[in-house]
């Protein structure tokens, strides 16, 4: 039998900043190999900050609550402080979660990763357009 931490179970029965981002400056998308689940975000970024994410995520309750940690642990913080988050830091602000779910919390930094790859690599190809 699998047991959650109350935070696990209150980001996946009240998950945070579900659905997407129109016009969104980065999408990331990862899937996890072990079970299949899908998970995306997308961010909006201004001066370096993310000021808006979203998520959807296709996967079991602890991929939801990481999703959700994650979107909450990212709003308003810089790209760089973002590309620091692990995907441990993740499931300790979750107060852990059970070994056989430890999988689940691989997809949430990497999904915030990609987006943030993407939204850079966009960026970079505005700056050669505008010289
Ligand atoms: Fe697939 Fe948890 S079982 S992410």
């Amino acid at each position: 039998m699998t047991f959650y931490s109350k935070k696990v179970m209150n980001h996946f029965l009240n998950p945070r900043n579900v659905g997407y981002i129109k016009n969104a400056d980065g999408i990331g998308e990862v899937g996890n190999p072990i079970c299949g689940d899908m998970m995306t975000f997308y961010i909006k970024v201004s001066n370096n900050r993310i000021i808006d994410v979203k998520f959807q995520t296709f996967g079991c309750g602890a991929a939801i609550a990481v999703s959700s940690m994650v979107s909450e642990m990212v709003l308003g913080k810089t790209l760089e402080e973002v590309q620091c988050l692990t995907n441990d830091d993740v499931a300790q602000a979750l107060d852990g979660l059970p070994s056989n779910k430890i999988h689940c919390s691989n997809l949430g930094a990497d999904a915030l990763h990609k987006a943030i790859e993407n939204y850079k690599s966009k960026h970079q190809n505005d700056n050669i357009l505008k010289k």
